[in-house]
């Protein structure tokens, strides 16, 4: 892991920290970053970990969905991430496209990711299917959190971003999937749009940690795209984000300030020019 940024006194978060909150019944708190301004001030927040997630595709480029963002786009939000960050774990998304085609491909891009940004885990979609490319990055020392449920990257499949997993077919394969993963090495799997009793279940059955984003309160942590957390979006409003702040709001009237006072000529006064 890299400690290039971090000073003496500094514990770091690692995949072994996250083990023995879950032991500890202590819940995770994970939050996305995609620059290095706001990965620096929730790290020193305290966030357990700071996922650079795809959904840069949706908050930072302005895309309808995941699919568009690639591994150079999302490598080049981990550089900005990382070096903002002294003690979170800090996890990337692999993007649609990058690992899904076959494990050396996976393999070679999970690398990259980790060489050419400095992070210190990758994340990536699926149940059995991507069990053997799992595998084959975790022998290669690369930490592996899965994601199940609703897998933003398979949304044309789903063809909706509906809850996952409401019938008992679905249910029980994501439940025998979730072991898949455990079993395969992953540290830790993300619970996307499930019913909480399902997400009660699977994470009661793992010895791994699972990350719920509307997946309810028994998961062992939780995680939101910090743009919807922040109220920085104001257009998706799904009942599992919760606002902690109203910042489109703030900015907005920040900005109109702005506008007035260099019309009028209040800005800059004598004490802000040379
Ligand atoms: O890309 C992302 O932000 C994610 C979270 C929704 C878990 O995968």
């Amino acid at each position: 892991m890299s400690t290039q940024n971090a000073p003496e006194n500094i514990v770091r978060v690692t995949t072994r920290t996250l083990q023995e909150l879950k032991q500890s019944g202590i819940p995770i708190a994970m939050l996305t970053a995609y620059d290095y301004t706001s990965a620096r001030i929730l790290d020193a927040s305290g966030i357990d970990v700071i996922l650079v997630g795809d959904s840069a595709s949706n908050v930072i480029a302005g895309h309808e969905t995941t699919l568009p963002i690639t591994l150079d786009q999302m490598i080049y939000h981990a550089q900005c991430v990382i070096r903002g960050v002294v003690r979170a774990l800090v996890v990337v998304d692999l993007p649609f496209g990058s690992y899904q085609g076959n494990s050396r491909e996976a393999l070679s891009s999970a690398i990259r990711v980790m060489k050419e940004s400095g992070a210190h885990a990758v994340k990536l979609e699926g149940g059995k299917a991507i069990v053997p490319t799992v595998e084959r990055l975790i022998e290669s020392g690369i930490p592996v959190m899965g994601h199940l449920g609703l897998t933003p990257q398979s949304i044309y499949r789903f063809g909706t971003y509906q809850v996952r997993a409401q019938e008992v077919d679905e249910a029980e394969t994501l439940k025998i999937d979730a072991k898949l993963l455990e079993e395969a090495g992953c540290f830790g799997i993300v619970l996307e749009k499930i019913p909480a009793d399902l997400a009660r279940d699977v994470s009661k059955s793992l010895a791994i940690p699972t990350i719920g984003i509307g997946a309810g309160p028994h998961c062992d942590g939780q995680v939101l795209v910090t743009h919807d957390a922040l109220g920085l979006t104001t257009d998706f409003n799904p009942r599992f984000v919760r606002r902690y702040a109203k910042l489109d709001e703030h900015i907005t009237a920040s900005v109109h300030q702005y506008i007035a006072d260099v019309r009028s000529r209040s800005f800059p006064s004598d004490d802000e020019s040379y």
